[in-house]
């Protein structure tokens, strides 16, 4: 049975919604599972914006052919080649023979490596600033590149001034009947998910965020459709002003993230007097993490919103404690920059955990590392204790 979802006169979602994922993209977990929009317009000729994963593959043929009824698809516009929107492709072309498919060149070359389809005559190539004329409908293209892969692009129909804006302003989290942004509690049940699904998604690419900012700066647009999660149809700024923020690596707010790896849990003690002598101290906002408890992106996400990171690890083998390794290496991968970062080493011989810390921090660009490494030695001690106060008083200050 079919479940799409009705837009416009014209616009259909023709996606749905994946419950039983349990990691997106195999790395990332979803606890609330994971939308994957997919829209037809119907004009004097059909078109289809993205497609859909594999996990809703039979809803979506149930959708498309309900919305389609008996109609020919005429147009597929690829505004992102990665596979969780393309599944659909190679039986698209068998089903509509006449199917014209339309992409850049890097959509072709990475649609050609996914997918064993003979693409001769099917292909429509368009370059920034082309456009579509489908009937009412004129779609034209912009270029996206790295607003997740670099194929991308987001495709602005000049007559509803929809534009479909591929992975941007996307989320973690299936839709629950709401398939409107604006009907969520912005602050409790949209955003905690929308920036950790920026944070791992496309945190790593803030300066080619900024560039389709600056693209799209002068459209007057409706809505928003992303490939994942609810539509926006109002109230811009409140995801747009975020998006800013990360893109730029701005900390949303004041507040220090307490990320421990600790073995026999000392370290874990160290963090936890910390996190007390911050509050005593006044600090609003502290937020502590066991690495090996806490899946890295929400970590992650919780450094892109504070703007002071500790990271408290043991040693082990000789090396940096596996679980915040992976941590650090994640952060160091998604190019986050302007925090202030403590660092809180332990061993029991040859402690190196400070020291490999340091090395992978040093290679991210406009970090404040504090040059202190607070030193702990099994177990803190009084004098580890001072030391936490003393660092306790440097954050709140910092
Ligand atoms: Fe939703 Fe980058 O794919």
């Amino acid at each position: 049975m079919h479940n799409y979802r009705q837009i416009t006169e014209y616009l259909f979602n023709v996606g749905a919604n994946d419950r039983r994922i349990r990691m997106f993209e195999n790395a990332h977990p979803v606890p609330r599972g994971m939308s994957y929009n997919s829209y037809l317009l119907l004009d004097e000729k059909t078109v289809l914006l993205d497609g859909v994963d594999n996990a809703i593959i039979e809803q979506f043929w149930q959708n498309l052919t309900a919305v389609l009824n008996g109609r020919h698809l005429d147009y597929l516009v690829i505004n992102h080649i990665e596979p969780d929107h393309c599944h659909p492709i190679p039986e698209l072309l068998r089903r509509f023979p006449g199917l014209t498919i339309v992409g850049n060149k890097k959509t072709f070359t990475m649609l050609e490596q996914f997918y064993e389809v003979d693409l001769g005559g099917h292909m429509l190539e368009v370059k920034e600033g082309d456009t579509l004329q489908t009937g009412k409908h004129n779609l034209t293209f912009f270029m996206a590149p790295m607003v997740h892969w670099p194929e991308v692009m987001v495709t602005y129909d000049t007559t509803s001034k929809i534009l479909f804006c591929a992975d941007a302003f996307g989320t973690f989290g299936a839709t629950d009947g709401r398939m409107y942004a604006d009907q969520y509690k912005f602050e409790e049940e949209y955003l905690p998910e929308v920036r950790r699904y920026y944070a791992t998604i496309i945190g790593k690419y803030g300066r080619n965020v900024n560039n389709l900012f600056d693209k799209i700066a002068n459209l007057e647009i409706s809505m928003f459709c992303t490939l994942h999660g609810p539509i926006w149809r109002k109230d811009f700024h409140l995801i747009l002003d975020k998006y800013k923020q990360w893109a730029s690596y701005t900390p949303e707010e004041r507040g220090v993230v307490i990320a421990y790896g600790s073995i026999y849990g000392n370290t874990a003690l160290a963090a936890e007097i910390l996190a007390n002598k911050l509050a005593d101290g006044g600090e609003k906002t502290v937020k502590v993490y066991d690495v090996t408890a806490t899946d890295p992106s929400y970590i992650l996400s919780d450094c892109f919103r504070y703007d002071r990171l500790v990271f408290a690890s043991a040693t082990f083998n000789a090396e940096l404690f596996p679980f915040m390794e992976t941590l650090l290496l994640d952060l160091k991968a998604h190019n986050l920059t302007n925090r202030t970062v403590a660092l809180i080493e332990n061993g029991s011989w040859a402690i190196s955990s400070g020291k490999r810390m340091r090395e992978i921090l040093e290679q991210m660009k406009g970090l404040n590392i504090l040059e202190q490494t607070l030193t702990i030695k099994s177990s803190p001690k009084d004098a580890e204790v001072q030391a936490l106060d003393e660092l306790a008083k440097t954050l709140l200050t910092a």
